[in-house]
């Protein structure tokens, strides 16, 4: 997905830089019972994992989906590591042409696990290879051209397609049908995210008070990428500010410093709801005339800012467009009106 985030880092789920990747990396847990919250998607997978192993099968494929930020990329990890599989890592943007993924379909061996990020961004004449391999673990080619090309049919090694995706919504049916396993992520309970982080600064050393690692948790939007770049954030202001130890108030003079109220909303969420009910009388408003508005990318806004603010009942999706709720308008300090 391409969102492009500059002036609004902290709060943005997206991966910014390379040094950032290399922190995930460093923080990012192994096994499933490392795997924190989830517990739902934990469960199921647990058993389709123990299942698989017993009949001595690969695992049947799997598509992620939720929010950016919550963990697909790192639970595709552990669910091959679990199986003892060794995993190929892609992206629907990478795959241009049949060819690309033919040329990944055999190489891989037998019990491999293919993840493919953003698989909503696969091509059409991409996915079509995709069917039949899903299906029937076959590929067919066409050979030579014109009068004389003849379709070839070769047999693929059983592996696990893992696919993730923000947007379940944007996959045609015939790939959505072909995923035996299909789980939704979901936004991370505070508790849970004060466990995520507690255990990012045990890994990076860095020490935090209870209290402290749980405002950061309600702050975070449900969303551990977000937790963990706070968390480096308030680190580098109590380095400065005081000793190094990260205490509530602290963790609060940073998160303040760092522009993100009470229940973890920037600018832009800001700006959203000021719109709605401002401009359009609390809705409802259509996506893209909100964007156009704020001057958003309708994905940004659907992807990135909606699931929280639905999430935490202050907005709506409603078939003539969004409406703010109640609650947003006593969070920005507007009197509510019918
Ligand atoms: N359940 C979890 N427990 C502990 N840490 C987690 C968990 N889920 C995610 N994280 C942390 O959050 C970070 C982001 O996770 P990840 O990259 O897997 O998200 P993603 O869903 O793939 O995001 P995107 O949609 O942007 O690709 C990782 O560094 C990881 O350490
Ligand atoms: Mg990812």
């Amino acid at each position: 997905m391409v969102i492009f985030v500059e002036d609004n880092k902290l709060i943005s789920p997206e991966l910014e830089d390379i040094e950032e990747e290399r922190l995930e990396r460093s923080l990012r847990p192994k096994t499933l019972d490392e795997y924190i919250g989830q517990d739902k998607v934990k469960e199921n997978m647990k058993v389709y994992i123990e299942a698989a192993k017993k009949r001595g099968e690969p695992l049947d494929h799997v598509l992620l989906y939720g929010p950016p930020g919550l963990g697909k990329t790192t639970l595709s990890n552990i669910i091959s590591n679990e199986m003892n599989s060794n995993i190929k890592i892609t992206s629907g943007p990478a795959i241009e042409k049949p060819g690309d993924l033919a040329a990944l379909l055999t190489n891989l061996n037998e019990f491999d696990v293919l993840f493919i990020d953003e698989i909503h961004r696969l091509n059409k004449s991409v996915e079509e290879i995709l069917y039949p391999a899903l299906e029937d673990y076959t590929l067919d080619i066409i050979i030579g051209k014109g009068p004389s090309a003849r379709s070839i049919r070769l047999d693929l090694p059983k592996f696990t397609l893992i696919g993730a995706t923000t947007r379940v919504g944007s996959l045609t049916t015939p790939l959505r049908d072909r995923f035996g396993i299909v789980e939704r992520l979901d936004l991370y309970k505070p508790d849970d995210l004060k466990t995520i982080v507690k255990r990012s600064s045990r890994i990076l050393e860095i020490d935090i008070d209870d209290e402290a690692a749980m405002e950061i948790a309600r702050r975070s939007r449900g969303t551990p990428r977000i937790a963990n770049r706070i968390l480096k954030r308030v680190r580098d202001y109590a380095a400065v500010l005081g000793d190094g130890n990260i205490n509530l108030k602290l963790a609060k003079i940073a998160l303040n410093k760092l522009e993100i109220d009470e229940l973890g909303l920037d600018e832009i969420d800001r700006k959203m709801l000021e719109t709605i009910i401002l401009k359009y009388s609390g809705g409802p408003v259509g996506v893209e005339t909100l964007a156009a508005t704020i001057g958003e990318e309708v994905e940004t806004i659907e992807d990135v800012y909606e699931p929280y603010l639905m999430q935490i009942g202050f907005l709506s999706r409603t078939p003539r467009g969004r409406i703010a709720l109640e609650p947003a308008y006593k969070h920005i300090g507007i009197e509510f009106s019918k």
